[in-house]
C-alpha cells in the first residue's frame, strides 16, 4: 500500500521506490533539458557581455575582477555543456539572449541582477532533479554566482 508524493513535477511512492510513470519521467527530462539549454544561453551571454564590460571598466582592478568572473562563467559553461551532452547525446548551440548594456554602470547593475536571478534558477534546477551529479553541480555553481553578485554589488556601490 502506498500513496504518491508530488515532488518536482513528478510523483514518487511513499516507500521511496521509483514509481514515476514514463510520461512524467519524460516530462521531467524535457524540463531538465530545457533548463540546461537556458543555463547554457545565460552563461554564453554572460561570457559575451562581461568581455564588453571589462572593456568599459577604466581601472585595472575592476578589469581583473571582471576577468576572473568571466573565467568562472567559461568553466560553468563547460560543466553544463558536458552535462547536456551526457543527458541528450547532442551538442547545444547557445544563443545570446539579450543585448549587453552600453555603459559601465548599467552593465554592473544588469550583471548584479542577472547573477541574483541565476542563483535562484540554478538552485531550483538543483532541487528539482534527483540526479546527484547534476544536483551537486548546480548547487556548487549557484554559490559561484552568488559570489559574483556580491562582487558586482561592490563595484557598483564603491563609487569611482
Ligand atoms: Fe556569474
Amino acid at each position: 500500500m502506498y500513496y504518491l508524493i508530488p515532488y518536482a513535477g513528478g510523483f514518487y511512492q511513499s516507500d521511496g521506490a521509483p514509481s514515476v510513470p514514463f510520461s512524467i519521467r519524460n516530462n521531467l527530462n524535457t524540463t531538465l533539458k530545457t533548463d540546461i539549454e537556458k543555463a547554457l544561453d545565460g552563461e554564453y551571454s554572460a561570457i559575451y557581455c562581461y568581455e564588453i564590460l571589462e572593456k568599459l571598466a577604466t581601472s585595472s582592478y575592476d578589469k581583473s575582477v571582471i576577468r576572473e568572473i568571466r573565467k568562472d562563467e567559461e568553466s560553468h559553461y563547460n560543466v553544463f555543456s558536458s552535462i547536456y551532452f551526457n543527458l541528450t547525446k547532442q551538442h547545444y548551440q547557445p544563443k545570446i539572449t539579450e543585448s549587453c548594456p552600453n555603459t559601465y554602470h548599467e552593465g554592473l547593475v544588469s550583471a548584479f541582477k542577472d547573477e541574483q536571478n541565476t542563483v535562484d534558477f540554478y538552485l531550483k534546477i538543483s532541487d528539482k532533479t534527483s540526479d546527484q551529479i547534476i544536483k551537486n553541480q548546480f548547487n556548487r555553481i549557484a554559490k559561484d554566482e552568488q559570489n559574483h553578485a556580491v562582487w558586482f554589488l561592490y563595484l557598483m556601490n564603491r563609487g569611482n
